[in-house]
Formats: structure tokens, C-alpha cells, sequence
């Protein structure tokens, strides 16, 4: 099929990616010049494990092709993903809908004959119904459309695989023939057993926002729990364990850690409470679930000031900066808070991420704030070091060269991501989140 993706953000490039691999002919379409200038020399602008390789691939054998020219790439597809950006605005903390409107403007703008407007960026319950209005006034034809809703569940960082595998794909779609065009364009994810779940667009629209927002309360239900644990002695990472073991609970986002951060969780969860005033329904849970993801954010400082207790003219190393593994993204990332209340202490603050750098390097600036380019000469000198990111390669480090190379080789592990015991043998003072 021939489909055009408006975003060539995670989300559009991952799908367009993917949809031409699934055979596709796919023209991505963006207003950044750049961006498309890099994609069509090919480069790709985000650090996302196995996209080069798919993107090269598809560019290669001319199904996958860049663009900013908005009326060729809206004209010549019967199928059109919006995929661009809707951030957080303003204080009332609803999501930003100009990138949404004004896509909505372009394919009202140069609509030519039946298309199908997939919307899969995250919007609130109702979008379609304004998309499909804006796409009416600018139309200056009667070419036939639908608007349907086919939310995104990929993660950064297992973005292409998450694209390959879904647990399930949700599309919402009141009208028969795009349902059928639909199934048509899903078949190959039919063939491997995954899910295909069709509900009207409201409800697509919906289970989107409450799937991140369920996600982030069990995130925030532990990390309050983590707080306790360590009051009572009691271990949260085996209390996760036990109850991930319960089929009803499952195993997944139970992990204490610093708090979720990224351009999803925290921005869903507000939005979700933002539409939850709007039709004066009470939206306490998920308030409760931000303010403590918020407070979460802060418990590192606590932690090595236990240890150290005057922070003034020490060295601290932080262990990972993006906002979780696998990842460039330092979106709402712990490591910002942490990093502005250690300079704040006076501290001297040595980091390492092996893919954040740049974008930390771009986005704050302080005189105390050094990016190193290894973990070791991060931690040599340095008074304490804090985990903040798990990166697997943190798991393989030689802590025992590190331990030697510090000033005083205190540990704030939070992530959970080693062994207590272990690290205190080898001659650190070692805490961590939630653990005796
Ligand atoms: C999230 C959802 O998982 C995706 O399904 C969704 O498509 C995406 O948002 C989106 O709406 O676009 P993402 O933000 O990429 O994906 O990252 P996650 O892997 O979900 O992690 C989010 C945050 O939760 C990270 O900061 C991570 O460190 C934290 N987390 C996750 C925990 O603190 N504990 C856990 O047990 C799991």
C-alpha cells in the first residue's frame, strides 16, 4: 500500500520503517529540513537500536523515502499516519495540539481523492472528531476521508522490536471499508497470532492514555513502597518479585528506581488529569501518582548526603543520564534533577551515559558539571557515586579499580542494578532504593 508518515519523531520513523520492511511503499514527511536532509544522507537523528540498519535497508530498495514536501507526499497516499509531537503545554498541563492541527490543516489542504488518516500520535479522547473538522474546512474539494485512531505502545529503546512484536494492536474505526482496508494492512501481524483489537475511535483514543498512566502508577505504587521498605527492613526488589508472580499482578514495571521520566509517562499521566477536570471527574490516583514520581526524582540527594554529609566542594560521579536505558532521550531524566541539586550543594559533578552525553552537554551548562567519556575516569577522584541510569554496562564494570580510584568510595545504587553484598565486600558504603 501506498502510505505517507506525517513526524519523523520515534514514532514516525519507527513506523515508517517498519511498514515498508512489512513491504509498503512509504514516504515519511517532516517540516524540519534538516532532519530530512540527514535521513535522506543517511543518517538518523535519534539513537534507537536496530533502526539504521532497517531504515538503510528500506531506503535501499526505494520503499522508505524522505520528504518536506507536504502536498506530493499527501496526494500520492490512499493511507496517512499522523505521528508528530504533542507535548505538554501551558499550566493546566494539557497536551500541545498545534503539531496535530496543523497536519490535520495540510491534509485538508491538499486532499485528492478517499484517504484514511491514521492518527497514532497520543491525543486526547475526542481528537479524531476535530481532525476530521479541520481536514473539512480546508478542503476545497469532496474527496471522501476517515479518520481513524491506532495508538502507539513502542518503547524507546526496543522501538523496531516492539514495532515487530506488539502484545497488541488497537484500532479504533467507526466506518466499514477503512476497517476492511485496515485489516488488510495488519494482515501481517494477524499471521503471527498478535492481537488485533478494533473498537470504535473514542475507546483507541482512550486505552492509550490509560495504558502509560496504569504503567506509571505501578511505577509510582513502588516507589512509595520503596520508601517504606527501607523503614521496615523489608527487601522491595523480592516484595516486586512476589507479587509479579501473582498472574493477576504480573511481573512487569514493578522496579523502584528514581522515578519514571521520558517524553510519555510523566506528560500522559498530567494530560490524562487534565481531560479527568475537564469533564469533572475526580482524577486523585494519577495526581498522587505524579507528585510522587516527583518526589522520587529527589530521593538520590538524601542518600549520599547520609553518606557524605557536607557536599560542598566534593566530587560526585553519576552513572547514567538518559532517562533510561537504551536511549538517547533525556526527557524529564531523574539525572537533571539530581544534577541541579548536587550543584546546588556545591558539589563537583563527573558524568558518564554511553549515548545522553551530547544531548545533557545541550541542554544544561554549569562550570561544576563535567561529561566524561568512560564510566572510570568519571569515578576516579571523585567522593560518591550515584547510579542513576541501569545501562547493562554498568552491570560489567570493574568496581573493583573504581572503589580503588575514589576519594572515598561511597555508593547510591538507584536502580537496584547490583549486588549489596557485593559491593560492600569490595570496600564500598553502598545503599541503594528500598532495600535493608
Ligand atoms: C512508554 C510505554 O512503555 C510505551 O508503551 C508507549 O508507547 C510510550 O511510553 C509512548 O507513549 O510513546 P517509554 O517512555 O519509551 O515507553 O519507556 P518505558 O520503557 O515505558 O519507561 C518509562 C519510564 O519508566 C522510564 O523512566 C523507566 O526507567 C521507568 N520504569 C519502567 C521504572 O522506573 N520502573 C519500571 O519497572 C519500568
Amino acid at each position: 500500500m501506498k502510505i505517507t508518515v506525517i513526524g519523523t519523531g520515534y514514532v514516525g520513523l519507527v513506523n515508517g520503517a517498519g511498514l515498508a520492511d512489512l513491504g509498503n511503499e512509504v514516504t515519511c514527511l517532516d517540516i524540519d529540513d534538516e532532519k530530512i536532509s540527514q535521513l535522506n544522507a543517511g543518517k538518523i537523528p535519534i539513537y534507537e537500536p536496530e533502526l539504521e540498519s532497517v531504515v538503510k535497508k528500506n531506503k535501499k530498495n526505494g520503499r522508505l523515502k524522505f520528504t518536506t514536501n507536504s502536498k506530493e507526499a499527501i496526494e500520492q497516499s490512499s493511507i496517512i499516519y499522523i505521528c508528530v509531537g504533542t507535548p505538554t503545554s501551558g499550566n493546566d498541563k494539557s497536551a500541545d495540539m498545534s503539531y496535530i492541527f496543523s497536519a490535520a490543516k495540510d491534509i485538508g489542504t491538499y486532499i485528492n481523492d478517499y484517504k484514511i488518516i491514521i492518527n497514532k500520535s497520543t491525543v486526547p479522547v475526542g481528537t479524531a472528531d476535530q481532525v476530521k473538522r479541520i481536514i473539512k474546512e480546508n478542503q476545497t474539494n469532496d474527496s471522501e476521508f476517515v479518520v481513524v485512531s491506532c495508538p502507539e505502545f513502542l518503547k524507546e529503546g526496543t522501538a523496531v522490536n516492539d514495532f515487530r512484536n506488539p502484545d497488541r494492536i488497537v484500532i479504533g474505526v467507526d466506518d466499514k471499508k477503512a476497517k476492511e482496508i485496515l485489516t488488510e494492512l495488519y494482515k501481517p501481524f494477524e499471521t503471527l497470532n498478535k492481537p488485533i483489537l478494533f473498537c470504535n475511535v473514542r475507546s483507541a483514543e482512550m486505552i492509550k492514555y490509560a495504558s502509560n498512566a496504569m504503567l506509571a502508577t505501578r511505577i509510582s505504587f513502588m516507589n512509595e513502597l520503596s520508601a517504606l521498605c527501607e523503614k521496615l527492613n523489608a527487601d522491595v526488589k523480592m516484595v516486586s518479585k512476589g507479587m509479579g508472580l501473582d498472574s493477576r499482578i504480573g511481573s512487569k514495571f514493578l522496579q523502584a528506581g528514581l522515578g519514571y521520566g521520558g517524553s510519555c509517562f510523566p506528560k500522559d499521566a498530567r494530560a490524562l488529569v487534565h481531560m479527568m477536570r475537564e469533564n469533572e471527574c475526580s482524577s486523585g490516583i494519577l495526581e498522587a501518582v505524579d507528585s510522587a514520581n516527583e518526589r522520587q526524582k529527589t530521593r538520590a540527594l538524601p542518600k549520599i548526603k547520609k553518606l557524605i554529609d557536607d557536599l560542598e566542594g566534593k566530587t560526585i560521579c553519576i552513572l547514567g543520564l538518559a532517562f533510561k536505558p537504551e536511549t538517547d532521550d533525556i526527557r524529564e531524566a531523574p539525572s537533571l534533577v539530581l544534577i541541579n541539586q548536587l550543584v546546588k550543594e556545591g558539589a563537583k559533578v563527573t558524568a558518564y551515559d554511553p549515548v545522553a552525553s551530547e544531548n545533557i552537554k545541550k541542554a544544561i551548562k554549569y562550570d561544576n558539571l563535567k561529561i566524561t567519556n568512560d564510566p572510570y575516569s568519571a569515578a576516579d577522584g571523585s567522593h560518591g557515586i550515584i547510579l542513576v541510569t541501569e545501562w547493562n554496562e554498568f552491570k560489567e564494570l570493574d568496581y573493583k579499580r573504581i572503589q580503588k580510584s575514589m576519594k572515598t568510595a561511597c555508593f547510591v545504587d538507584c536502580r537496584n542494578l547490583l549486588d549489596p553484598e557485593e559491593m560492600r565486600k569490595m570496600g564500598f558504603i553502598y545503599s541503594s532504593i528500598g532495600r535493608p
